[in-house]
């Protein structure tokens, strides 16, 4: 199921206003596609404790997750910031979770958006045979 990629960028900025980011002041939403070809969205949620901060691309992934998704087939990521956000560390090992190594995550940037793939974003990462498994 494929979403454009303009759609999936437009369902991230709608939810910009949402971000919960009284300390750093830095809005971040994502959204995601399922495999039933279904959107969900995420914003940044902080914290007075700050580092229990969780991202917008986790947030979407979770909630994604909770409604029954299993697999992502498309990730869109957009900011407040002026530049170009791509995933955080964190979020891209659990972003690989769920994506194919050839899923498309789009970072929304004030001119011309980019597109990476999971594998680009995460070479080398942590894998299940890693564990054994
Ligand atoms: N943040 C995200 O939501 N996603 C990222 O990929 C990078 C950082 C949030 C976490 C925190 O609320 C704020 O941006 C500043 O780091």
């Amino acid at each position: 199921m494929s979403i454009d990629p303009q759609t999936l960028i437009a369902a991230a900025r709608a939810s910009l206003a949402r971000a919960y980011a009284p300390y750093s002041h830095f809005q971040v939403a994502a959204a995601v596609v399922d495999e039933q070809g279904r959107v969900f969205t995420g914003v940044n949620v902080e914290n007075l404790s700050y580092g229990l901060a969780i991202c917008a691309e986790r947030v979407a992934i979770f909630s994604a997750i909770a409604a029954g998704a299993r697999r992502i087939t498309a990730v869109a990521v957009t900011s407040s910031g002026a530049d170009l956000l791509s995933p955080c560390g964190a979020c891209r090992q659990v972003i690989a979770e769920f994506a194919a190594a050839d899923v498309p995550v789009h970072c929304d940037a004030p001119g011309e958006p980019r597109t990476w793939r999971v594998a680009e974003l995460l070479p080398h990462g942590f894998t299940a045979s890693q564990l054994g498994r």
